[in-house]
């Protein structure tokens, strides 16, 4: 097994073509970014490929500008049987200067897959160890709860309608 990581930051600038229509850094590039670095964390705890399996809370607080230093941070918040749970944090800055801005956060969760069948594989468990990481875990099971709920009212929804032409 590789050396276990709880904590992994990306960072980079944001690059011209990340842009969208009103010239900040477009949403779906910053949760592509927030995927990129869960995976890299996801797979360094676990030691095995892993998926997203559902990305929760995610709230934009904050524009990120193109050419601005971007830094993604990702800190392991809790570990169920198969599962990790990150919490990540995208700020950004100028890089000639300025204030560090949070710009984005959430919880996003990734589940170890065996290479074999692709099916879900235990991960070596985290355990927290101060209040502010019971604290961390407690929000992410929250997150967690709130995820599974909305998917269940969904599926209903889909169950009771007519299939998309
Ligand atoms: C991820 C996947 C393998 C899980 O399969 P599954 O049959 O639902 O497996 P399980 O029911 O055993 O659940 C696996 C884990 O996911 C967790 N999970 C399931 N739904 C969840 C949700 N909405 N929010 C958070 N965790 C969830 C379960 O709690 C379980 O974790 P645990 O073992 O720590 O308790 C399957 O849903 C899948 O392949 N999804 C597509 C993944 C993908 O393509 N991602 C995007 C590209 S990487």
């Amino acid at each position: 097994m590789i050396g276990q990581q709880r904590e992994l930051t990306l960072r980079f600038l944001a690059e011209p073509t990340d842009v969208n229509y009103g010239g900040k850094v477009h949403g779906g590039v910053v949760m592509k970014w927030i995927d990129q670095a869960g995976y890299a964390a996801a797979v360094g705890w676990s030691g095995t490929y892993s998926v997203t399996v559902a990305v929760g809370g995610i709230r934009f607080v904050a524009p990120i500008r193109i050419s601005d230093l971007v830094t993604v941070r990702t800190k392991l918040v809790h570990t169920g049987t198969t599962s990790m749970h990150f919490a990540v944090e995208v700020s950004a800055r100028d890089p000639m200067g300025g204030e560090t801005r949070l710009c984005t956060h959430c919880v996003i969760v990734f589940v170890a897959l065996d290479g074999v069948e692709g099916k879900p594989v235990a991960v070596p468990p985290w355990r927290p160890a101060s209040d502010d990481d019971r604290q961390m875990a407690g929000y992410a099971l929250k997150v967690m709860e709130l995820s599974k709920g909305i998917e269940q009212t969904v599926e209903r929804y889909l169950l009771a309608s007519e299939p998309l032409p």
